[in-house]
């Protein structure tokens, strides 16, 4: 599956992964280097993992009740927030545009 990243710069990137791993979003991006703290190792109470979504998702699944609670605890969320590590990653995150938006290390 391939999607695009952008980091807090605005520099954008392609990210291909295979969708068997087993991972999250916020695993995946960790993985690429991207600077995400994951303070709660992905169990949506930190909400370090915060992305944006600015194009594609249409197949996503819906914001998770834990997910959507934590959401709201944030300043900065919007609509077209979701927490990564709340996200698998399948084929759904095809074509997806995704901006990291959590907390830095
Ligand atoms: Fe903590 Fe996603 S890693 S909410």
């Amino acid at each position: 599956v391939k999607f695009t990243v952008e980091d807090r710069d605005g520099s954008r990137q392609e990210v291909e992964v295979p969708e068997d791993m087993g991972l999250n979003l916020m695993e995946t991006l960790k993985a690429f280097e991207y600077n995400i703290l994951a303070t709660c190792g992905g169990i949506a109470l930190c909400a370090t993992c915060h992305v944006k979504l600015l194009g594609g998702g249409e197949n996503l699944p819906e914001v998770g009740d834990a997910e959507g609670q934590m959401l709201d605890t944030l300043m900065d969320s919007e609509s077209n927030s979701r927490l990564a590590c709340q996200l698998k990653v399948d084929d759904t995150l095809q074509g997806c545009i995704f901006k990291i938006c959590g907390d830095e290390h």
